[in-house]
């Protein structure tokens, strides 16, 4: 568990709260979620969910930016806080530099949905968002669902969906987990990745595609 960091105040749970009504209020941006290098020849999809995509860089819509904003900021300070904890874990990053991914997911499951597939969260895809460069992944549930949060395979852990958790974990397949379904209660979580490298670099990347 050395490797799953959790984060909570009181800050994280003013988040949730946020997201939670944003997500209700604004139905003319919730789509079908896509499962991202899913394959396999189930014949149940890998991931059901409704999903509203976040850009923290367009202020187009000012209501999307400032939801996509203070998500940001929360997730940058967990990530501080994670490898203020472990040194190591930046020193062998190349430049020693990781940043949050500014592109990210909102998700509501309702109940019976889930991202019920082992996966983990690298992939080599061909992705706005250099699936190649991930390095760790993160969670911001944001409602409290009894048997509804995420299991771990290898570490044979279950982490509660709470209001207001952050969980930062690595997004390599030493860390292979699924959502638990839950029949009868919805759940919604901010989810999205952390990646190795400068953001302005990125940034600059970005621009040019
Ligand atoms: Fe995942």
């Amino acid at each position: 568990m050395q490797l799953i960091g959790h984060y909570r105040n009181a800050g994280y749970e003013a988040t949730a709260d946020a997201v939670m009504d944003f997500f209700e209020r604004r139905q003319d941006l919730q789509r079908p979620g896509v499962a991202f290098g899913s394959c396999g020849n189930n014949a149940e999809p890998a991931k059901i969910s409704t999903d509203i995509s976040l850009v923290a860089l367009s202020r187009s819509d000012p209501e999307s930016f400032a939801i996509a904003d203070l998500i940001m900021r929360g997730v940058s300070a967990g990530l501080g806080q994670y490898l203020k904890d472990r040194p190591l874990f930046r020193e062998v990053c190349p430049d020693q530099e990781l940043f949050v991914m500014p592109l990210f997911n909102l998700q509501y499951y309702a109940p019976g949905e889930g991202f019920r597939q082992w996966h983990c969260d690298w992939t080599i895809g061909d992705d706005a968002t250099e699936p190649v460069h991930r390095v760790l992944a993160w969670i911001l549930y944001c409602d409290s669902v009894d048997e509804a949060g995420t299991e771990f395979h290898w570490q044979q852990h279950h982490e509660e969906a709470e209001r207001g958790k952050l969980v930062i974990f690595p997004a390599s397949p030493t860390h292979i987990h699924r959502g638990r379904v839950n029949s009868k209660l919805s759940k919604t979580i901010a989810t999205g990745w952390i990646n190795a490298g400068s953001r302005e670099d990125f940034l600059k990347r970005l621009a040019r595609s």
